[in-house]
């Protein structure tokens, strides 16, 4: 069973937790210094190669309680980090054990997949996206930290950047989304939330950039399968988020399971050598992720151990986690003059630099104290209410403030603690979970509620509940639907080849329907679904992701209209698989289609009108666009303006746009600015997003949002392997999604003989 087996955790927390033990606490001190550094090096000269080996290794074996071979290993410095490795307590006598009895008294560090909350779970990161608050994740992550902190955790291996344009991939859910500029804001904002004011703190939480890279495009959305990336595409886009949590000042990244190009990314030259290291001047710690380095003999990259582990070695790999190539044969290599001792110094020098930053060489006797939950649950049902995206509310049918009859509650996630939380919940409590069932109990009285599960899980095929269900729809004034995916249909090695309702979700949909009252969907998953049969036939559908501890008050406070939906897409809703990948920022064709060829079937297949870049059997545009989302109030956009028209290189150009609220409910409306340059050395997309804000409009209030624009903005890479700027003219608008808004142009001038090698932009 693998480690983050939920089931298994959901279990042992609740061994594990009642016996909190304290155990230590850095000082504010440990800034890296050159003192620090000298440190460092003195230790090197001291340690053992099998010393040094075993900083570079990362175990996750440590029983509960202790063995005594894991005791006698830690004396022995076999060990420098562990992943998901026992309780609290167990944690507390292993770091006693490297502090006081191991020959150099390092002490460990100990990583865990923090990844959307620790006891208190916030909506999963793909959700948490939909959000497009920054300010609002790093607090979330904050309190994440807290929570971790107090029991020792001081790593964790998030957040998950990898840009994912395929809802195929489980692990889509982890994410952050399709798009380069959402994906760097939001996963920045986690890195500050994380690891806090200052990595010394005794409550920071350092973070791990992953997965580098290119693991969010593996072939046919298949787990862990190929990437191809072409070096534009991989900079421009899959690069840009990893690059700013390097600039955020991220503590770690971790390598990638996908070969890359024709070559794993645990072994990838370019990835870790070039670009990270080299380009970068990245001194943080590398970590593989899990078994990466001996897998790249099953990838036919390397041909044993031995193999692998140097090529791990010499693109500049820290930390091997859970396999043990480095420590078995790195003598050997040594050995055989393939490797140098100064490689595992560097690669231990970044390893005890991040213990020192993290004050883990410090005295210390007392652990941060455990957060109160409140203030965590009260993120969380924030978070999870502006997490939800409403995509579709057909006369205003919601909110339902005056509704005063009886509603069904109809669906396998009405009332499932488990799966609201999503993938990756280790040490969450499910009895802390408020699920929609009990928020709308606690709401509306037992007595106004009728509930039937009618399937016992989203994947149930069966319809034996069907008459129970349409039964109570037939008592009740309106339904309430609760679809979409349980837990274990998304996360790692959770890919689908298809993305309907599983089970018989669409015939309860259409059962349900046949009692004739207005009905609601609202959607919970870990990636788009494709549900137009049940969107078509609901008044209203609330998309709300998997939206963790707190989801069933968050949505109904939506429903009952005690919170506004404000959520926006982060990701583009396609109308069917077969149309994947679909994303908005896609470059045009030479042939790309018009308004003229929607509407399907589109002419006579045998002379299509039209031969453009379209399909003859779906629309080519999805279902619904990125940056999509609807309120209870109306928004206007108008009066489009930009400072200039023309404008220098080194000039920042404003855009603004009023926006009015013009309905009846003050409400949060995310505005967007999109670019595009007609013509460049290489094509660009047809839409950028480089900017938004979210914005508090009370009813009938407007106000003027003004969004800036310099050089970086508008650089890429171009045709000479740099980013660069190149003149020329661009669109722009300011849009409540990527498929819509307000339109302008601006034309970047020339400078003295420029062309893209004018930019003074950075050039990685
Ligand atoms: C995942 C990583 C995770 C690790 C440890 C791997 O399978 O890809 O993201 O940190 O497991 O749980």
């Amino acid at each position: 069973m693998r480690h983050h087996r939920p089931g298994l955790f959901l279990t042992l927390f609740a061994i594990l937790l009642p016996g909190v033990t304290l155990i230590y606490v850095a000082s504010l001190k440990a800034q890296p210094t050159p003192g620090v550094e000298r440190r460092i090096d003195d230790l090197i000269r001291a340690m053992t190669v099998e010393e040094k080996l075993g900083q570079m290794s990362q175990s996750t074996s440590m029983q509960i309680p202790l063995s005594d071979q894991i005791r006698d290993e830690i004396r022995h410095g076999r060990w420098g980090s562990f992943l998901n490795a026992g309780g609290p307590k167990e944690r507390a006598e292993a770091q006693h054990i490297a502090r006081t009895e191991s020959r150099l008294k390092i002490p460990l560090l100990f990583g865990r997949d923090v990844i959307h909350g620790y006891r208190t779970i916030f909506p999963i990161p793909l959700g948490q996206a939909a959000s497009w608050d920054a300010d609002l994740i790093q607090r979330a992550a904050r309190a994440a930290a807290l929570e971790a902190t107090a029991e020792d955790i001081r790593w964790t291996f998030a957040p998950m950047i990898d840009i994912s344009r395929d809802p195929r991939w489980g692990r889509i859910a982890e994410s952050l989304g399709e798009d380069p500029y959402l994906a760097s804001q939001l996963g920045v904002a986690m890195v500050k939330g994380f690891q806090g004011a200052s990595l010394a703190s005794p409550t920071s939480l350092a973070a791990t950039a992953k997965h580098f890279a290119g693991y969010g495009a593996v072939e046919a959305g298949r787990e862990y399968n190929s990437t191809w990336i072409p070096e534009e595409l991989l900079r421009d886009v899959y690069l840009r988020p990893f690059l700013a949590t390097r600039d955020a000042g991220v503590a770690s990244f971790m390598t990638s399971f996908n070969a890359l190009n024709g070559i794993p990314a645990t072994g990838n030259r370019l990835l870790l050598e070039q670009i990270l290291r080299g380009e970068w001047k990245f001194n943080g710690v590398v970590v593989t992720d899990y078994t990466a380095i001996p897998e790249m003999i099953a990838h036919g990259y390397a041909a044993d151990d031995a193999d692998a582990a140097y090529k791990a070695l010499r693109v500049g790999v820290d930390i091997e986690r859970v396999s043990t190539t480095f420590f078995d044969t790195a003598k050997s290599l040594l050995a055989r003059g393939l490797i140098r001792e100064s490689q595992l110094d560097n690669a231990v020098r970044n390893i005890l630099r991040l213990k020192f930053r993290l004050g883990l060489f410090n005295d210390s006797t007392a652990p941060p104290p455990a957060p109160p939950l409140d203030a965590a649950r009260e993120t969380a049902r924030r978070l999870a209410t502006e997490s939800a995206v409403l995509l579709k509310n057909d006369n205003a049918f919601l909110p339902l403030a005056n509704f005063t009859g009886k509603l069904a509650v109809i669906g396998p996630l009405a009332d499932s603690p488990v799966d609201q939380m999503g993938t990756w919940v280790m040490d969450a409590h499910t009895e802390d979970v408020q699920t929609p069932l009990a928020a709308l109990r606690t709401r509306l009285g037992n007595d106004r509620i009728l509930y039937e599960p009618a399937l016992k899980n989203s994947r149930d095929a069966s319809h034996a509940g069907f008459a129970a269900a349409l039964s109570a729809a037939q008592q009740a004034d309106a339904v309430l639907l609760f679809l979409g995916e349980e837990q274990i249909l998304s996360g790692e090695a959770h890919s689908r080849a298809f993305l309907d309702l599983p089970g018989a979700q669409d015939a309860l949909v259409t059962e349900i329907a046949k009692a004739g009252k207005p009905m609601v969907a609202i959607i919970m998953a870990g990636r788009p679904l494709t549900f137009h049969s049940a969107a078509e036939k609901s008044r209203a559908v609330l998309y709300s992701f998997h939206p963790g501890t707190m989801g069933g008050a968050a949505i109904a406070d939506l429903l009952f209209g005690d919170a506004v939906p404000s959520g926006k897409l982060p990701v583009t809703f396609p109308r069917t698989v077969g149309q994947v990948p679909i994303y908005y920022a896609h470059l045009n064709t030479g042939r790309p289609p018009t308004a003229e060829d929607l509407g399907i079937p589109t002419g006579d297949p045998v002379n299509p009108v039209g031969y453009r870049s379209k399909y003859i059997d779906v629309d080519y545009t999805p279902e619904y666009p990125f940056g999509y989302g609807l309120s209870y109030t109306k928004f206007e956009y108008g009066n489009l303006r930009l400072s200039q028209t023309s404008i220098n290189e080194n000039d920042t150009l404003h855009v603004s746009a009023d926006v009015t609220n013009s309905g009846s409910r003050d409400a949060d409306e995310i505005v967007q600015l999109y670019i595009h340059q007609r013509v460049a050395s290489v094509v660009r997309p047809v839409r950028e997003l480089k900017a938004f804000r979210r914005v508090h409009l009370k009813s009938g209030q407007r106000e003027i949002v003004t969004f800036a624009l310099a050089k970086n903005d508008l650089a890429f890479w171009s045709e000479e392997n740099r980013f660069g700027i190149e003149p020329g003219q661009f669109d722009v608008w300011i849009a409540p999604d990527a498929a819509s808004g307000l339109h302008g142009e601006f034309t970047l001038l020339a400078g003295r003989g420029s062309t893209a090698k004018a930019s003074k932009a950075r050039t990685q």
